[in-house]
Parts: C-alpha cells; sequence; structure tokens
C-alpha cells in the first residue's frame, strides 16, 4: 500500500536567497565504502550485518541509501589532509561493492588501497575508543556509557538524563539521542531548500540540521568534543586523553594510523581522537544499516500487520498525525530510504521536565537553538524553543522521549501529540484551576511554536488521534527498529544492533 503523500515538507514560504547547506554531519563525510571492508569490528556488530543481508536485500532503492556516502577524512595529524573518499554502493545486495577512491588517491598521491587502509585503521580505533572509559574525568564514562550500541546507540537505561562528571553524579539538561543516520544530516542552516532530487528547492524549511538537539555543530569530530570536554559528561582534557590513549593496548594502532609522532603534542592527539571517532560513527552497518521492517516492507520482502498499517495510514495523513510532514516516512525521490527526519529545528512545546536538576532553578530555560548550549544564535528569538526533529528508526529502543527526556514510554510521547492540545491538563501542570501550558517556554517565545496539524486544536476539539489510533501508531513505530529478520512478528530486532 502506498499512500501518495509527494512533497509533504513544510510550507514556511520565505523569500530567501537560495541556498544548499553543503553536506554536513557525521555522514556527509564520511565515507567510506566502508562497508565495503569486513570490517574487523567485533561484538557490536554482529547482529546488524547478519540482518543485513535479509531486510536490506530490497533492491536499488535500498542500495540507493547507501550509495553517494562520502566520506572526508582530514588526516591532518598524519600529514595526509584532505583525503577524501567517494563509496557507491550499488548492489542490491548491500554488499556496497563498487567504490571509488580515485579522488583521494589522485589528490594525495595516496592509492586507492592506502586510502581505503586508513579509514580501516581509523575506523577500528574509533570503535575502542567509543568504548573506552579512560578517556573520561572518571575514568568510569565511555561514549558508549550513554549511547548502547544494543539500543540504538542511544541510553540502555531509562533515566531522563545521563549521569556523568567527576563524580558520576553530574546531570545536564538534556537526553542522549540516538547516533545512529546521522550521516545524512545536512550541516545547520537557518534557511533550508531542499536538493533538486529530494524535494522543492524554492521553498524554505526554515532552520534546518546540524547535530545535537540544537543543531551547534556539524561535524561528528566537533560533536565529539563536546561530551569529552563536558563537566557533567566525560569531563576530559586533550592532556587526559592523550595519558590515555598512550597508556591503551591500541596505542600502538594509533601510532601506525596517525603517524610516529602523533603523541608529540596533546592538541594532535586529541584531534585525531575526534577524527577517529567521526570515521567510526560513519560505519553504515552498524549506524545505517536500514534493515527495520519496514524497510523491508518498502523493498516488497515483508508485509505490515494490520495495526501497523493503521498506524503508518495515521501517521502519513495531514489531518491526523501528520507526522510524515516532519518525521519523513516516504522514499526521496531518486530512491533512497526515508530517514525520518527532515532535520527541521521546531518548537512543538515539550513540558518542563521538573526532574532536572537544573530546572529547579524557575528562571532556567533550555531554549534549544537560542541557547543556553548553543550561543551563535543568543538573542534572535525567533530560534527560542526549537530543536532538531530526531529520526524516528530504532525510537522503539528508546526509554526516554524528547530533548529533556520527560517521557518513558511511545504511547506517551504519541499521546502528547494527539492531546496536547485537546487536553492540556494531562501534560502541563494546573495551578488554581488553570493549565499552564507550554510551561517550558517563555510567553514571548509562544510565536514560535508550530501550529499544524495535529497542534490545530483546542479543548473541547477531538483529539487528533483516538486511543486505538495511538496504539496503532506505536504499533507502526516498533517497525522501525533495524535488525528486522523475515519471519519476526513484531518488526523487533531480534540481534543486538
Ligand atoms: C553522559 C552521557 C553522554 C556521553 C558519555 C556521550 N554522549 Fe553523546 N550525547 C549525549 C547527549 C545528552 C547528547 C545531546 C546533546 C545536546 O543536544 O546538547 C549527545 C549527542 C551526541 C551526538 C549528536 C547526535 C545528534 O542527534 O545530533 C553525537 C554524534 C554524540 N553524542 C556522540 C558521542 C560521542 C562520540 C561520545 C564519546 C566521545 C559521546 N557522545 C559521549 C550524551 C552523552
Ligand atoms: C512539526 C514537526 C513535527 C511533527 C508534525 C511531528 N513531530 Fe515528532 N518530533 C518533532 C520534533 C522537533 C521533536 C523533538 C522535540 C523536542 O524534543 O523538543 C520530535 C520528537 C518526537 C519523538 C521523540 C523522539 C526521541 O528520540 O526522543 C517521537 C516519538 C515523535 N516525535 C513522534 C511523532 C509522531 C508519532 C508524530 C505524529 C503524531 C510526530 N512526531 C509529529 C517534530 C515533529
Amino acid at each position: 500500500m502506498r499512500l501518495g503523500l509527494t512533497g509533504i515538507r513544510k510550507m514556511a514560504v520565505r523569500p530567501q536567497a537560495r541556498r544548499h547547506a553543503g553536506p554536513a554531519g557525521i555522514g556527509a563525510m564520511l565515507t567510506l565504502a566502508l562497508a565495503a571492508m569486513t570490517m574487523t569490528l567485533a561484538a557490536c556488530d554482529a547482529g546488524s550485518s547478519a540482518a543485513g543481508s535479509t531486510a536490506q536485500a530490497g533492491g536499488k532503492a535500498d542500495a540507493s541509501g547507501h550509495a553517494q556516502v562520502n566520506a572526508r577524512a582530514d588526516m591532518s595529524a598524519s600529514g595526509n589532509a584532505g583525503v577524501e573518499s567517494q563509496a557507491n554502493a550499488s548492489s542490491a545486495s548491500g554488499s556496497m561493492a563498487t567504490s571509488t577512491v580515485g579522488v583521494s588517491a589522485r589528490e594525495t598521491g595516496q592509492t586507492r588501497a592506502q586510502v581505503y587502509e586508513s579509514v580501516r585503521q581509523m575506523t577500528a580505533l574509533g570503535k575502542q575508543l567509543f568504548f573506552d572509559a579512560s578517556l573520561s574525568g572518571s575514568g568510569k564514562l565511555a561514549c558508549a556509557s550513554c549511547h548502547s550500541p544494543d539500543h540504538g546507540f542511544s541510553p540502555a537505561n531509562s533515566l531522563s538524563v545521563q549521569l556523568g562528571g567527576n563524580d558520576m553524579h553530574r546531570t545536564g539538561m538534556r537526553a542522549a539521542p540516538t547516533l545512529k543516520y546521522l550521516q545524512s544530516v545536512p550541516a545547520f542552516a537557518e534557511h533550508y531548500h531542499e536538493s533538486d532530487d529530494e524535494g522543492d528547492e524554492s521553498v524554505d524549511a526554515g532552520p534546518t540540521g546540524g547535530l545535537t538537539w540544537d543543531g551547534r555543530v556539524d561535524r561528528g569530530s566537533d560533536q565529539a568534543r563536546i561530551p569529552l570536554l563536558s563537566s557533567f559528561e566525560m569531563g576530559s582534557t586533550p592532556a587526559k586523553v592523550t595519558t590515555a590513549v598512550k597508556a591503551a593496548p591500541y596505542a600502538d594502532a594509533f601510532r601506525v594510523a596517525f603517524g610516529e609522532h602523533i603523541f608529540d603534542s596533546d592538541d594532535a592527539t586529541f584531534k585525531a581522537v575526534l577524527q577517529a571517532l567521526e570515521t567510526f560513527e560513519q560505519t553504515p552497518e552498524l549506524f545505517y544499516p536500514y534493515t527495520s521492517k519496514y524497510d523491508a516492507y518498502l523493498a516488497g520482502k515483508a508485509h505490515l500487520t494490520q495495526a501497523e498499517l493503521r498506524g503508518l495510514q495515521v501517521f502519513n495523513d495531514e489531518k491526523k498525525g501528520n507526522c510524515a510532514s516532519c518525521h519523513i516516512s516516504q522514499r526521496t525521490m531518486d530512491g533512497a530510504p526515508p530517514q525520518f527526519s527532515d532535520f527541521g529545528l521546531i518548537a512543538i512545546g515539550v513540558p518542563r521536565n521538573r526532574a532536572l536538576a537544573v530546572n529547579r532553578d524557575p528562571h532556567f530555560y533550555d531554549l534549544g537553538a537560542c541557547g543556553p548550549e548553543r550561543t551563535d544564535l543568543k538573542g534572535r528569538a525567533e530560534f527560542c524553543g526549537i530543536f532538531r526533529t530526531p529520526t524516528l528508526r530504532n525510537v522503539a529502543l528508546k526509554k526516554s522521549f524528547f530533548h529533556n527526556g520527560i517521557y518513558h514510554s511511545l504511547d506517551q510521547a504519541v499521546r502528547f501529540y494527539a492531546q496536547r492540545d485537546t487536553n492540556p491538563e494531562k501534560f502541563y501542570p494546573v495551578s488554581k484551576g488553570k493549565v499552564q501550558k507550554f510551561d517550558d517556554l517563555p510567553q514571548r517565545y509562544w510565536a514560535n511554536l508550530n501550529t499544524e496539524p495535529p497542534f490545530d486544536r483546542k479543548p473541547g476539539d477531538e483529539p487528533a488521534l483516538d486511543e486505538a489510533e495511538i496504539k496503532d501508531v506505536v504499533a507502526f513505530l516498533n517497525t522501525l527498529t533495524d535488525g528486522y529478520k523475515a519471519g519476526d512478528k513484531a518488526g523487533k530486532s531480534t540481534a543486538a544492533n
């Protein structure tokens, strides 16, 4: 069943000079036909690559989802600046056979084989770094502590915000997101126009892209710097990181990958660490395998249950969930699988999470793109309260939802959309009989709140989704978990990935 949703995109047209946001993010740059290399990465990818051969066998469109993965390995630490490699996955079996590393090879005087080898080394190192708690100030926190491979690289626990800092008791203000499907997040742009092959270029989709909830960095390497140095996360320093890497079992491999003198400077070592993490995060099998039941369904290899199909319909219906207007559910015009996000930054008025330590201060607000974590748009009122639309792929593996982790079940998250405006008392505090709607956004920014369906109602109206439809949408969201194998009932992963 194909629902004819063409061109559902936000229509906030503001006349602006057209501009393409360059590729950004983790993915954009990366590289590699990494997939082509049978990775020696053990443990966490065992499940997903096995599953890949089943569900990914979805024909050309699936393959094109992997196609044209661009990788740029800025290996300046080793003196090989600007290595750029292009990988082209053309095989329908997902084996990403064809790859062209010619460009890089030409530019840097390296052979194709050398470029592949560098990427392979960095990926393997990045993986070890990702799981290495000795990089943190406390010695107890690794990237993987908050981004668990078994949970779509989101937290294994249900805390709204994770514990960190040198005493492992500090908290920040945001829920840890999944690290999957970041490869197509565009660089942050205040005014974003789709490329020709994806949509209507003349439409300004508004602020879009960038990594983290507020889109404040564009590259995986710049992003990795944040948790490593944050006093409430890994609380480390370039010097501590260097000491840890020098003492690590992979120290020799690090020298081989980045050069004999890499440990001479803490800054060079730190930069190399960031680079390796970015490269690891672009491993297709681990981070964007497209092996969900829904991918198999799009490829004609699986059937959705009645409940899942009804959920998909409600999800897509512009008058009901309207979810797909932001969480894109259809293939792009050139056939690439949907990312379940348009990566737009949007204000949806998520309630204040009063359980967070930062919120004990009644004057504190996490306003997303206008601060306080992000600083370049400070004072720009039109950016207050907006957060980047997350992918919904693997969302069923998460245990806390929205930027402040306020909800802990998909039912609650979907119910928020369905009933926020018809039954606001269910979500916001009530004081003296009056509902304190949008209690985490000062009133002067309410103009930024989205008012499209399902946010177009008032108390007394019918909710956009009834109880059965909420359940159906949750059933559909469960089909977005990677690792589907034909025969699985709920589309849930049986493999750890
Ligand atoms: C204490 C928990 C914690 C640790 C440890 C941690 N992260 Fe995160 N991560 C988060 C949170 C919270 C966010 C969202 C931050 C924000 O929006 O300001 C995040 C965001 C990210 C993002 C951006 C995701 C997106 O949707 O744009 C990436 C990439 C990432 N982390 C990678 C890493 C890497 C690499 C490491 C190790 C160097 C790491 N994280 C360590 C909690 C953590
Ligand atoms: C106008 C754009 C828009 C629409 C429409 C929309 N979403 Fe979202 N969605 C977002 C944004 C933005 C966030 C993050 C908001 C935040 O945390 O402040 C989000 C977050 C979520 C989350 C939490 C994911 C996570 O990782 O924490 C879920 C689940 C979700 N949306 C499901 C839905 C469903 C189901 C619908 C339809 C009923 C829907 N969304 C409609 C933009 C949208």
